[in-house]
Formats: structure tokens, C-alpha cells, sequence
């Protein structure tokens, strides 16, 4: 073989060998997301066991065989249960600590996000996580590639022939399970409210729009005694529901009328909506805010995605949301231009942007 065939095929086997590399990470890569459904079962399985309240309750890091015990798994499952700790150790839900005093000995121990899915933490986001992951709303996703060529608006009709707030309505258990995981995921705004003095302010009234059980205008009801709030949903969401002194319920339609308050409070409610759908809502607060020495506002609390500033892992968040949204209710997660594109098409005139509840921004959009 000549000196220059054999550089050919030296730059061949290079090749073909780059292709090879490129080809196995791209398979690690696609069975990476193929299985990210195991990270969310081994959770969900973890948290169906209790282990967070049990590993809490012993006071101290726990062996393998103390959760083994403590759980009544049979003997020759428990190298199982060590895979399923093994993993949601590696997925940051615990964490291994050497045990205090028995030197050599190791146990489980909880972590930030694991102390979030204890019973009774206030903040507890189990309601949140079990419902999310139960099959109501994961059937739609198989259901995804058929909606796209379908008529329907989104892939949970196209599972179950009807809307997600229609279907609610129907099935009351349904609709319980819904709310008590927005409760969850709300219970965490106790956190930042104070931090929002500025914003509630000289404020004398206060609706909360799609408010649900109204957890989030209760913890700003506590924090702000003098405030007036109401809390406005659906007739069947809001019926029955114990008041108070400055807090009250009132059901209704969004889309028909908004009460009218100094301030009006939309949680988690616009990336439900289409754009359209939104510029309704928006209007109908818009006529509602009191117009009072300038304190007239609306107030979002939602996400904003901001891909070149947000960490990876808080966009790939953001982005789930979205896509949930798109399968759920034909609404989505909005960046800081489609947001504006919707204040000023409702006729409002400015708005401030504050990225303090995590995921969330608050948004205060002014007449
Ligand atoms: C995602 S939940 C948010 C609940 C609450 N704001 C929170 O953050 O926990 C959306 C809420 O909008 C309510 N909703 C849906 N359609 C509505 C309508 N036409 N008028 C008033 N509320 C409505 C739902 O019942 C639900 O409580």
C-alpha cells in the first residue's frame, strides 16, 4: 500500500470512528429521555411509601435496613428498595450521610426537595406531585401526535372528548384532586408574600381571579389585614367555602365579569388560555379595576421564559409547563414579548416585570 492510500484510510477508520462516538451519545442521549418517566415514578413510588415522613420521623439519617424495616418490605426485596434509593439519591431527592456516632455506618437522609414532599410541611407539594401523576393526565400525551392532525383545540379532548374545565365540572373527584394540587402549589407563595409590601400597599381591595380555594389571596388576607379580598371562580369551585372577616367568595365566569376591586390577582390563570382568550380576560379586568388614585392594577403571577438568561434545568421546566398546558387547555408559558403583545392589546399602558416566586414572575400590569 502506497504512503498516501495509507493516509486515506488512516482518515477513514478517524471517521468512522467519530461517527461510531457520535452515534452511541446520541443513543445515550435518546434513551436519556426516553426513560425520564423513571425519574418521575421512582418519586411518585417514594412518596406512595411515606419514605420522606418516615426518614423525618427517625430523627436521624437512616440505614437501608432501618427503611426496610420501618417500610415492612419483605427481606428479598430490599436490594430493590436500595436501586430505588440508589437512584432518587442520584436525582437529588436524598441524600447518603455517615451516621452520627457509628462510624463506617451510612444512611438516608432528606434533601431540600425531598423536605418539600413531607406531610406536614406547610409547604408540602405531595397533593401536587401524586395528582399530576396520575393517569387522568398522563393518558392525553399518548394521544399527542393524533391531535396534531385533528381538529380538536387540545390533546385532553381529543382523549376524552371534552374540555378540561368541562370535564372538571362533570367529575367532581376529578375537580377535587385538581384543586387540592393547586392548594399544594400554592402553599409555597407563604414564602415571598411578605417580601411583596411594596405591592399590596396602600391597596384597599383585592379579587383574585381564578383564585380556586383561595389559599394564595388567604396567605396575603393574613399578611395584609386591612386588604379586602375576594376570591372569584366557577360557581362549583368556590360554593361552601368557610369566609372571613376580609375574605370572601364570589363565582362567576371570567369571561362575562370580573368584581370590581383596586387590584385584581391572576395566579396561575392566563397560561391556561389562548392569547385570545386572554386579551377577554384581560379586558374584562382592565373595566373592573377601580379607577383610585392611581392604585388600579392587575397582578400576574405566571411564568416568563427567558431561554438566554434562565438556567438550563429552569428552562426545561418552563418548557414542560408549556407543553402541559398545550395538551391541557390550549394554553401556554409566555416570554416577556408575548406578554407585552397581550397587555397592550387589552389596552393597558405599562407593566413591571419581577422574578421573585422561582418559576413565577409577578407582573404588574397598569391601565
Ligand atoms: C390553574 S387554576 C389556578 C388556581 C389559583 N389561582 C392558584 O394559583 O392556585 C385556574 C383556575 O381558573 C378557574 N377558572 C377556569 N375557568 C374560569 C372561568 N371561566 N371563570 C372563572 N374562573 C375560571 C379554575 O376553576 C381554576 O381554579
Amino acid at each position: 500500500m502506497c504512503r498516501k492510500e495509507q493516509q486515506r484510510n488512516t482518515k477513514m477508520e478517524h471517521s468512522e470512528k467519530k461517527d461510531a462516538q457520535e452515534m452511541l451519545q446520541a443513543q445515550s442521549h435518546i434513551y436519556k429521555h426516553v426513560f425520564n418517566f423513571i425519574d418521575s415514578m421512582t418519586i411518585n413510588c417514594a412518596v406512595q411509601l411515606g419514605i420522606p415522613d418516615i426518614i423525618l420521623s427517625h430523627n436521624q439519617p437512616m440505614t437501608l435496613h432501618e427503611l426496610v424495616t420501618a417500610l415492612g418490605i419483605p427481606p428479598p426485596k430490599a436490594t430493590c428498595l436500595q436501586r430505588l434509593m440508589r437512584l432518587l439519591v442520584h436525582s437529588g431527592f436524598f441524600v447518603i450521610r455517615k451516621l452520627p456516632g457509628r462510624i463506617q455506618e451510612v444512611g438516608y437522609d432528606l434533601t431540600p426537595s425531598s423536605r418539600l414532599l413531607l406531610k406536614d410541611n406547610v409547604n408540602c407539594l405531595t397533593a401536587f406531585l401524586l395528582a399530576s401523576l396520575q393517569p387522568v393526565f398522563l393518558t392525553p400525551w399518548q394521544s399527542l401526535g393524533e391531535w396534531f392532525k385533528g381538529k380538536e383545540t387540545t390533546t385532553f379532548e381529543t382523549a376524552y372528548g371534552k374540555k378540561f374545565w368541562e370535564y372538571a365540572e362533570q367529575n367532581p373527584d376529578f375537580s377535587d384532586m385538581f384543586n387540592e394540587a393547586m392548594v399544594s402549589e400554592s402553599c409555597l407563595m407563604r414564602l415571598v408574600v411578605k417580601e411583596c409590601k411594596s405591592v399590596f400597599e396602600g391597596m384597599g381591595s383585592l379579587v383574585d381571579v381564578g383564585g380556586g380555594k383561595g389559599i394564595v389571596t388567604r396567605v396575603i388576607s393574613d399578611a395584609f389585614p386591612a386588604l379586602r379580598c375576594t376570591v372569584f371562580d366557577l360557581p362549583h369551585v368556590v360554593a361552601d367555602l368557610p369566609e372571613t372577616k376580609n375574605l370572601k367568595y364570589a363565582g362567576g365566569d371570567m369571561f362575562q365579569s370580573v368584581p370590581s376591586a383596586d387590584a385584581l390577582l391572576l395566579k396561575h390563570v392566563l397560561h391556561n388560555w389562548s392569547d385570545e382568550e386572554c386579551v377577554k380576560i384581560l379586558k374584562k379586568c382592565r373595566q373592573a379595576i377601580e379607577m383610585n388614585d392611581d392604585k388600579g392594577k392587575v397582578l400576574i403571577i405566571d411564568m416568563v421564559i427567558d431561554i438566554d438568561q434562565d438556567e438550563h434545568e429552569v428552562t426545561d421546566t418552563k418548557l414542560y409547563f408549556d407543553m402541559l398546558m398545550m395538551v391541557l387547555v390550549n394554553g401556554q408559558e409566555r416570554t416577556v414579548k408575548e406578554w407585552e403583545k397581550l397587555f397592550f392589546q387589552a389596552g393597558f399602558s405599562r407593566y413591571k416585570i419581577k422574578p421573585i416566586f422561582g418559576l413565577r414572575s409577578l407582573i404588574e400590569v397598569y391601565p
